[in-house]
């Protein structure tokens, strides 16, 4: 780093440029590092602490998210849960059958007296109980199906919106940290590792539909994207403002 700076560029770099510009930077590397921040906190949030609670990690909740939870369907998981409890454990294996043969309709009516039974007092319009109701079997299908994690549209939907705001996002501060002191290695290194990490990040939402280890492709990219995002935040307002020298104008 040291032998990096040492000589003096043959280039207007940062630290020469004038305040208005450096204020300007200054700016919007912050805005966009506070904007990051609240990405994570988003993240974390939506996909993470929901799953804190059964002990789940990090790596399990990007798997549930985008390969899904395919041996479990939601009703099996209530039933495990405290919905098992309105049930004798008789007919808790009856609904376990059901589910594990494919939740049919033909076999509906072996189970129907059971939700009339031992649901329906809760779930059902007449109850008032602000949950859904699954007196029909139309109404415990939605249920049944499996989770097969986030649907293609709606990730053809994320991945666009994603790849068109990042490569703005990494478009400006990149812009800005090219003109940094540091070595043109490492500042090419810098610039192009927030894209490499993108891609690696947004194809392993795709690849974790297929296959679930690569969950850890997506924490991997995740991760290398906001390290070189942070390198070059600090990195350019370091040279901006704690590199002393007179600044002249740009
Ligand atoms: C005493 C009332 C009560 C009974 C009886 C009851 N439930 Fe529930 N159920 C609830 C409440 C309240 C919720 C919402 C809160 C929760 O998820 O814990 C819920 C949630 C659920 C959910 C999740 C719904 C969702 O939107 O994710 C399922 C599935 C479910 N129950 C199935 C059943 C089944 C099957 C039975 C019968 C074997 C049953 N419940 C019996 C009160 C009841």
């Amino acid at each position: 780093m040291r032998a990096a700076l040492a000589q003096t560029p043959d280039r207007p770099t940062l630290r020469d440029i004038s305040i208005p510009m450096k204020v300007l930077f200054s700016c919007l590397l912050l805005t966009l590092g506070l904007g990051y921040l609240f990405a994570i906190l988003y993240l974390y949030l939506v996909d993470i602490e929901p799953h804190g609670g059964e002990g789940e990690g990090f790596v399990v909740a990007v798997v549930n998210k985008y390969y899904g939870q395919r041996g479990e369907t939601q009703l099996g998981a209530a039933l495990q849960g405290a919905m098992g409890d309105t049930v004798t454990p008789a007919e808790k294996e009856r609904l376990f059958q059901w589910i594990k043969k494919g939740a049919r309709i033909d076999d509906y009516e072996e189970v129907a007296p059971i939700f009339k039974n031992s649901c329906a007092m809760c779930h059902s319009a007449e109850s008032g109980m602000p949950i859904p109701p699954l007196s029909r079997y139309e109404e415990v299908a939605v249920y049944t199906t499996v989770d097969m994690g986030q649907s293609i549209k709606s990730l053809v939907r994320v991945s666009h919106v994603h790849l068109f705001g990042m490569s703005f996002i990494f478009f400006l501060s990149g812009g800005i940290f090219a003109m940094s002191r540091v070595n043109v290695r490492w500042r090419v290194l810098l610039i192009a590792m927030p894209f490499i990490s993108i891609w690696v990040d947004i194809g392993s939402w795709w690849f974790t539909k297929f296959a679930p280890v690569f969950a850890y492709t997506v924490i991997v990219g995740g991760v290398l994207m906001g390290l070189s995002l942070l390198g070059q935040i600090l990195i350019s307002l370091w040279e901006m403002w704690f590199l002393a020298e007179a600044p002249k104008s740009f």
